[in-house]
């Protein structure tokens, strides 16, 4: 938990004509989980992968999928994405009526649980569930897409989810524009799971880039 920087590569910026030796790749390059962003289309405006992707990458690693659901509704897929060999579903707070309902079905498949905030979504949404969860997830974009700004004031987000946490063993991900010039500042507000596409990815030098990643989180955390 705290004190440690877990990295999580996107996909959503890998090849996908080749994935198994993307997922292959980022794993010999050091990552720690690998992130994989499945949209519908419907809840964010762009459409991926489904639990089948999901299947069929699994056997390429060792290391935990942190399967990010950016659909709605999510409930009817959740055994499909947890069969699929997810590790952690993260669920969004707005995808659905009953979010405490749905991370209980995501316990009872026997995977860790986690749920999404939107940038605009107030971390009061979750106070009620925070007992229930294994990791918050806070968007530091609008879902939907890589390659976008960060959004600077979801670092005070991430500080108030942080004491909202307070000593329970929950993991705090940041997702969306995160890459050397901005990990320093979300480790300093509490963040301790960065996910990564475009910055994880760029050049194809993946090892590299997850240094320099870790690199700046981890000075700013020592200081
Ligand atoms: C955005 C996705 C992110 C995205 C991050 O909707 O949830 O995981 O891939 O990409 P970058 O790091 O390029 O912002
Ligand atoms: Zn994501």
């Amino acid at each position: 938990m705290t004190g440690e920087i877990t990295i999580a590569p996107s996909i959503l910026s890998a090849d996908f004509a080749k994935l198994g030796e993307e997922i292959r790749a980022i794993d010999e390059a050091g990552c720690d989980w690998v992130h994989v962003d499945v949209m519908d289309g419907h809840f964010v405006p762009n459409i991926t992968i489904g639990p089948d992707v999901v299947a069929a990458i699994r056997p390429h690693t060792n290391k935990p999928l942190d399967v990010h659901l950016m659909i709605s509704p999510c409930e009817p897929y959740l055994e499909a994405f947890a069969k699929a060999g997810s590790d952690i579903i993260t669920i969004h707070a707005e995808a659905g009526a009953h979010l405490d309902r749905s991370l209980q079905v995501i316990r009872g498949l026997g995977r860790k649980c986690g749920v999404a905030l939107n940038p605009s979504t107030p971390e009061s949404a979750i106070e009620y569930v925070i007992d229930k969860v294994d990791l918050v997830l806070v968007m530091t974009v609008n879902p939907g897409f890589g390659g976008q700004a960060f959004i600077g004031e979801m670092c005070d987000k991430v500080k108030r989810v942080r004491a909202m946490i307070g000593s329970r063993p929950i993991d705090l991900e940041v997702d969306g524009g995160i890459g050397p010039a901005t990990a320093g500042a979300v480790a300093q507000a509490g963040a301790n799971v960065l996910v990564a596409g475009s910055a994880a990815f760029k050049g194809g030098q993946y090892a590299e880039n997850i240094s320099a990643i870790r690199a700046s989180a981890e000075r700013i955390i020592a200081a």
